[in-house]
């Protein structure tokens, strides 16, 4: 029988967690349980595991995998090197978020090519590019796939330049290397350049990282999965925001309050549409632009791709997820098995593609054939 070695990082234990962090699922997470309200957190966030899976994620890919094969968890803490060099699995199922730094997605791959194990997914290369939005973006450029204008704020003095530019406002802030909103508020649409500076110091300083300043994209905004590779590499049901499912006043943007305080199991937030209704030739435009940026960075298996429309209706990618969130409990609103279930892929069969997809690039034979 296949083993399949599963690798992960679970969220600390709710007993040992201190209160503010248990209010957070994993990624892509609605169910903060805190009160639906306009007011933005007075505080920032505490959002340091907001990445990591939950135990019923957990349980659920486990349950996915084991339809294949003999799973055998790999929790990625310190001694997984040691775990996966003796367990010897066929192949490792990886959606581990990382210990630390900005290369934390690349490090479980990163072992597993040091031990010649197969694995899921992206590479370590991808996996710690997509992680920097500045490089993606480089890439995107390179290869004429539109993505906002942006500048790298490493320090206050380099405020100065932005500042100065008559035009151009309002822009858009966020650490660099962050994901699951992380950073992410109302906050950070800058709609002059007064308001720039405070917005920018503040992300410096809580997340210790540059800050991507961005040109704001007015239009809609969608969130695209892709499953396979080559020529199979396809672009699953096109997730559209519905922004006016957001409270009145409420800034047109998919960050911290719009994912953690206005949408809760006991009052789903409307937001999302899948299929999005729109014509077919911007749907084309859309998954055109999507696939070319998953073969640009070399993403595999499967990814998530935001795209949003600049003030010319044009889609431009916002950023790559190599290493999508995939909450199973349909009411959570987790994109990846939304768009996934519009195409007739039920949770187990979302796994199962993307383990096939990665089985059949190396060559490793599954159980249960063909997701
Ligand atoms: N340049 C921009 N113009 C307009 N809105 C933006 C821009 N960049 C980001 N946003 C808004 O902020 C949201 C979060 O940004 P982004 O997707 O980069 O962050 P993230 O935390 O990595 O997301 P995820 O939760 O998908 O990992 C986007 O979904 C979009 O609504
Ligand atoms: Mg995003």
């Amino acid at each position: 029988m296949t083993r399949i070695g599963f690798a992960y990082n679970q969220k600390p234990d709710p007993i040992a967690a201190p209160a503010a962090e248990l209010a957070r699922a994993d990624e892509e997470p609605p169910s903060s349980g805190a009160a639906a309200t306009l007011v933005a957190p007075t505080t920032a966030p505490d959002d340091e595991y907001a990445e990591w899976d939950s135990a019923e994620t957990i349980a659920a890919v486990e349950r996915a995998l084991a339809r294949h094969g003999e799973v055998v968890r790999l929790e990625a803490t310190d001694d997984f090197p040691q775990r996966l060099r003796d367990a010897r699995p066929d192949i490792v199922f990886n959606i581990a978020e990382g210990l630390r730094g900005p290369n934390r997605e690349a490090h479980v791959p990163a072992i597993c090519e040091f031990y010649g194990i197969p694995y899921s997914g992206s590479d370590p290369f991808t996996l710690a590019l997509c992680l920097d939005k500045a490089r993606t973006k480089e890439i995107l450029r390179a290869h004429d796939i539109p993505t906002a204008d942006w500048w790298l704020v490493r320090s206050a003095g380099q405020l100065t330049a932005l500042e100065a530019r008559p035009h151009g406002f309002p822009l858009f802030a966020k650490p660099v290397h962050e994901g699951s909103s992380k950073g992410i508020t109302e906050r950070n649409v800058v709609a002059h350049a007064a308001a720039l500076r405070p917005v920018v110091l503040e992300l410096l300083e809580r997340y210790q990282q540059p800050v991507l300043v961005e040109t704001f994209l007015p239009g809609a905004e969608f969130t695209c999965g892709v499953l396979g590779n080559g020529a199979e590499a396809r672009v699953l049901p096109l997730v559209g925001m519905n922004f006016d499912a957001l409270p009145t006043g409420a800034l047109p943007i998919y960050g911290f309050e719009a994912k953690w305080l206005w949408d809760r199991p006991d009052e789903p937030l409307p937001i999302f549409e899948c299929p999005a209704r729109i014509t077919p030739a911007l749907r084309a435009e859309i998954e055109q632009v999507v696939l070319r940026s998953y073969e640009a960075l070399g993403c595999r298996d499967w990814a998530r791709i935001d795209v949003r429309l600049d003030a010319a209706g044009r889609p431009t990618v916002v950023e790559v997820n190599p290493l999508p969130g995939i909450l199973p409990d349909p009411s959570d609103n987790s994109c990846l098995p939304k768009a996934a279930r519009a195409a007739g892929l039920d949770y187990d069969a979302l796994i199962g593609a993307c383990l096939q997809a990665a089985a059949a690039r190396h060559g490793v034979p599954l159980e249960g054939g063909r997701a």
